[in-house]
């Protein structure tokens, strides 16, 4: 045991959020106290993202500012884990040798080992085709990295890494072959949170669609189905809301699909990362689905839940992409209509089939064509919002505090209130009338409410 305290900081995404919330309950589990002070740490962990370059220079700058740190205190124990030290591995300390520890991203659960065990320097990066997750211990303390009392919303990784291999992309490269949870054990840990007080869970993977077809060695082959998944874990009692990310859409199927007619507390909010509205682009990509197979997968959406809110990710500047190409995502953004989206400029990374394609796109091209598509977006994103003004629908408080009370509409829009309710509890479900939109937020009040 130990009483020494440790701050975890992180990049980039979901799976890397929920990695953390994994370091730091392994970590509280063996006496460690957490700290939001970088000089009162005795233990700091980067938990790092790689999937443009400005992620990993953003990692890369902070290392230059703990350097400083370590100097003042010579104790402080550094630790790079995540898609940066997977990919980097050796290279990180031999860069930065103020860095202890490298952890990637297959190691997180060995983390208090590797601590405990650590020479001068230590590298645990292997990444292995037979991986598997290990079984979640169903009692352990919940823990919220970052202070946030944030209980009653979590999210469960339900599979790891990747197969599809899009040209573009780093994550088959730092987070291995795609591995399958097995479903006693995403029902087990599924219970244990709604145990704990969680009322909403996001089911988490790089592909979810094709949870199932990639199992883990420890399991014989997984018998369902994503969408027998979500029925599954929907079944279990006290839970209030469900939601999953993310999906590609080759693999989106009908009965995936038909899940949010179906199912009750499934929220009607769907991230479908498009890419690219060209199909010449789609295919250097290798997507393997067209602008039309994509269409065709929003109409269905929407047939099975008419109000659901569509997200995606979109990619400018791909290597070979011309004026034509980018006036092809702009016509998709039109036909599709998002409720938002995530848009970056194309970026090279280590080890991808397009880093070395020849045909680059300027960067000043890129960033034009990010701002145009941005603008437009915001402007769609805006009139959807402005079209929930007036209605009533249903908000999970997330906070509520003697001057604030925030919660979150099934589609996942921040709901601020304008005046509070004294009986409410952050985790309950209470009706709001929208009475602003914003661009990326509502505004609420009670109903009845003036
Ligand atoms: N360059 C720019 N954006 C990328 N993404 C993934 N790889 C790259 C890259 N090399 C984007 C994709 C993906 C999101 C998580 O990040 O849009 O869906
Ligand atoms: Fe970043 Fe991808 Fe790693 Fe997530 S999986 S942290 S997005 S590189």
């Amino acid at each position: 045991m130990s009483n020494k305290s440790f701050l975890i900081k992180t990049f980039g995404c979901q799976m890397n959020d929920r990695d953390s919330e994994i370091m730091g309950q392994l970590l509280s589990e063996d006496g460690y106290i957490e700290t939001s002070e970088t000089d009162q740490a005795d233990l700091i962990i980067l938990n790092t993202c790689s999937i443009r370059a400005k992620a990993e220079q953003k990692v890369m700058s902070l290392l230059g500012v703990l350097r400083k740190h370590k100097k003042r205190n010579p104790k402080l124990i550094i630790c790079v884990a995540g898609c940066v030290a997977q990919q980097e591995g050796q290279e990180l300390i031999r860069r930065m040798p103020h860095v202890n520890l490298v952890v990637g991203t297959q190691n997180i659960y060995h983390i208090v080992q590797l601590i405990n065990s650590l020479g001068k320097h230590e590298v645990a990066t292997t990444l292995v085709d037979n991986y598997s997750i290990p079984a979640f211990i169903p009692n352990l303390k919940q823990h919220n990295v970052g202070g946030e009392p944030e209980i009653f919303r979590k999210f469960l990784t339900i599979m790891q890494g990747c197969n599809n291999y899009c040209s573009y992309c780093v994550v088959p490269f730092t987070r291995g072959r795609e591995v399958s949870r097995s479903v006693s054990h995403i029902i087990e840990e599924a219970k244990s949170l709604i145990k704990g007080g969680v009322k909403e869970i996001t089911l988490l993977g790089q592909n979810v669609n094709s949870y199932g077809q990639t199992n883990s060695v420890t399991e014989p082959a997984v018998p369902y189905s994503f969408a027998e998944l979500l029925r599954a874990v929907a079944k279990i009692d006290g839970l209030k809301r469900l939601r999953f990310t993310t999906s590609n859409p080759k693999d989106l199927s009908d009965d995936l699909m038909s899940c949010f007619a179906e199912i009750d507390i499934l929220c009607p909010q769907f991230h479908l990362p498009v890419q690219s509205g060209s199909n010449a682009i789609l295919t250097a990509m290798h997507r393997r689905y067209t602008r039309e197979l994509y269409l065709e997968k929003v109409t269905a959406l929407r047939k099975y839940c008419p109000e659901i809110a569509l997200t995606t990710d979109v990619i400018v500047g791909f290597p070979g992409e011309t004026d034509a190409d980018f006036e092809d995502t702009m016509s998709l953004l039109e036909e599709v209509q998002y409720h938002g989206s995530y848009s970056f400029k194309y970026s090279d990374r280590p080890g991808t089939r397009s880093a070395d394609f020849e045909n680059k796109v300027d960067e000043k091209i890129k960033s034009e064509r990010l701002a145009r598509f941005q603008k437009r977006q915001d402007e769609i994103g805006l009139a959807y919002n402005r079209g929930y003004v007036g209605k009533t629908i249903p908000v999970m408080i997330e906070r509520n505090e003697f001057d604030k009370m925030v919660g979150r509409a099934e589609t996942n829009h921040l709901v601020h209130f304008t005046d509070l309710s004294s009986c409410t509890v952050a985790g309950d479900i209470i009706d709001a009338t929208v009475t602003h939109a914003g661009q990326h937020s509502l505004q609420g009040k009670l109903p009845g409410k003036d």
